[in-house]
């Protein structure tokens, strides 16, 4: 499974980088509002430190202009890949910018058909949203699972790219649901290598070679 960072904190994403665990990120405009920097700066800084996919999320309605913005987009970057919201607008410029060789991420997806509709406007990656459903009172997982058994039936390549994560309960579920990616709040990054008997055993067996008063270097 692909892990992408959800997040626009160039800063902290570089950090992440760095475990070599991260494959790609995911920013939307709440995340960019919340980092407080330049749109472009801190796109191109973020594609700078990551050398995978990075989902930059257009904010036109219609799809003449989602193309414009999507092609600028894609100017800043050779591994920007252009968000486009789950509406009719946004799947015909989808459609458009794949085949002018953009790859596209379809975003704010909530239902099967409508992740059937992104695979068939040639997208690259569709992003259902788990946490959001859960939030709602609907089963997030239930839907990544419809989707990966509709792509599989018609063999669309488009990547289910799990979003709205919330735990690592949710990476695990998704990545047996067979979510092709996951993109993850740093918080939630974090805990995914915590276990409190790895900490407990580690302390143990420190604890233990000390005794023997030997070293390794
Ligand atoms: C995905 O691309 C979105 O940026 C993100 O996962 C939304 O998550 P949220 O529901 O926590 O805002």
């Amino acid at each position: 499974m692909q892990i992408f960072i959800d997040s626009a904190d160039a800063k902290e994403l570089a950090a992440l980088a760095e475990t070599g665990l991260v494959d790609g990120v995911t920013t939307n405009p709440s995340l960019i509002a919340k980092s407080g920097g330049d749109f472009f700066e801190t796109l191109k800084a973020i594609c700078a430190s990551v050398p995978g996919p990075v989902s930059a999320e257009v904010v036109a309605q219609d799809a003449a202009t989602m193309l414009k913005e999507g092609r600028k987009l894609r100017g800043l970057a050779d591994n920007i890949v252009v968000k486009l919201p789950l509406t009719v607008e946004g799947l015909k410029a989808c459609k458009t910018l794949e085949e002018e060789g953009h790859p596209c991420n379809v975003t704010l997806c909530f239902s099967a058909v409508q992740a059937l509709l992104a695979a068939k406007a040639g997208a690259t990656f569709i992003s259902p949203f788990l946490g959001r459903l859960d939030d709602n009172g609907q089963d997030g997982m239930q839907l990544i699972r419809e989707i990966r058994a509709i792509y599989d039936n018609y063999e669309y390549p488009t990547q289910i790219l799990a979003a709205s994560i919330r735990s690592a309960n949710h990476v695990k579920d998704a990545a047996i649901a067979g979510a092709d990616c996951a993109t993850i709040p740093p918080a939630v990054f974090k805990s995914l290598y915590k276990h409190i008997l790895t900490d407990a055993g580690l302390e143990a067996f420190l604890k233990d070679w000390k005794s023997t008063g030997q070293s390794i270097l």
